[in-house]
């Protein structure tokens, strides 16, 4: 639950609302004070040093050696933007794993790329399964699969320590990229070890800080395909040809220039997430609670549900316009309908 800083709006200051929402999500006083700060140069040592450090915890946190992260200012759509046109080229074949509308979105943004996409769709609050990915490999190459972690319109929790496997073993050099912009720091993600070749999140999910960062990391296969291609990258503000550099010089500290980073949202410090959480016991007690007073989980089974939130059918006899309204005269915001097939439910 939120409770926001005071901002002016219908006739109320934005504090008095809570907020029970799957981000921008709560940020700690901590975060909240280290915020407030002047603006410095993002040329200066202080600011190259405060780079330099969230591109080794952005490392650590999700367990690689040697993966390659891009911190930089935009939502998390950018993640799309990047992997659409730095990864795969125009008429290449894309594999799209649904499990909410958000793998919707990726399609349209790998569309708008010129990417060749199909897509596996699971049923409402179910994930793709493992065989029919591997059935799909089987007939046609693609070059890269993506996969939603957690998709916020279900909360549907994807398998991707099993999906890798399976894409490593009928297709080899398809890279695996996962959509966890409603995961990372609220589920357990091991790229190395589970062979994920691209992780993309925002900084107003999970992580806890506010929004204006997306946070990108590709394994270093992930950079040879992207340095291998043989068409130009298919945008400017997102290429790697220009982020790669400035990356590696933020890492060993002297600050480059491409584009002003939003310096106050990296003054935050990430590690205060580098130390274990209880998403999960917090994610069962308030699934359990509401299941009590008779809402339902809209994921089909409970290990697939995800840890960092929850999405919830409404009871039996009512709609999102009986109860959202009236929650809202309560001041608490939720987030309703996402999902287009279930929007009212
Ligand atoms: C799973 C998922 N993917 C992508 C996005 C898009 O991220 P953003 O709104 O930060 O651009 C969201 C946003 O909620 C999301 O939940």
């Amino acid at each position: 639950m939120t409770n926001v800083a005071p901002m002016k709006g219908a006739g109320k200051t934005q504090s008095q609302f809570i907020q029970i929402i799957p981000g921008p999500i709560e940020v700690t006083d901590e975060v909240l004070f280290a915020n407030a700060h002047l603006s410095m140069s993002h040329m200066s040592p202080n600011f190259a040093r405060v780079f330099g450090d969230c591109i080794h915890m952005t490392r650590q946190l999700l367990y690689s050696e040697d993966a390659q992260p891009f911190l930089i200012a935009g939502s998390g759509t950018l993640g799309w933007d990047q992997v659409s046109a730095n990864l795969v080229e125009p008429g290449k074949n894309v594999l799209v794993l649904h499990s909410g509308c958000f793998a919707d979105s990726f399609a349209d943004c790998l569309q708008t790329y010129g990417a060749n996409v199909d897509q596996i769709k699971a049923e409402i609050g179910g994930a793709v399964k493992e065989a029919d990915i591997e059935n799909t490999l089987q007939v046609k190459k693609y070059k890269i699969v993506t996969v939603t972690h957690v998709d916020t319109s279900t909360a549907v929790l994807s398998n991707i320590k099993a999906i890798p496997n399976v894409v490593k073993r009928v297709s080899p050099d398809t890279l695996v990229i996962v959509d966890a912009i409603c995961s990372v720091a609220s589920e357990e993600i091991q790229m190395d070890a589970w062979g994920i070749d691209v992780v993309l999140t925002a900084s107003q999910k999970g992580l806890g800080t506010p929004l204006g960062l997306s946070i990108l990391v590709a394994s270093q296969k992930a950079i040879q395909v992207f340095e291998n291609r043989s068409t130009p990258v298919t945008t400017y503000y997102g290429s790697w040809k220009k982020w790669l550099p400035i990356m590696k010089a933020y890492e060993n500290n002297p600050a480059a220039y491409f584009t002003t980073p939003p310096i106050n949202v990296f003054h935050v410090s990430l590690t205060q997430i580098i130390q274990g959480s209880l998403h999960q016991e917090v994610s069962r007690c308030v699934t359990k609670a509401a299941e009590e007073i008779g809402f339902k989980g809209v994921s089909l089974s409970e290990d697939i549900q995800a840890n960092g939130m929850s999405a919830l059918y409404f009871p039996d006899g009512f709609t999102a316009s009986d109860i959202i309204p009236r929650l809202l005269k309560k001041d608490v915001v939720v987030a309703g309908g996402l999902h287009a097939s279930i929007k009212g439910q």
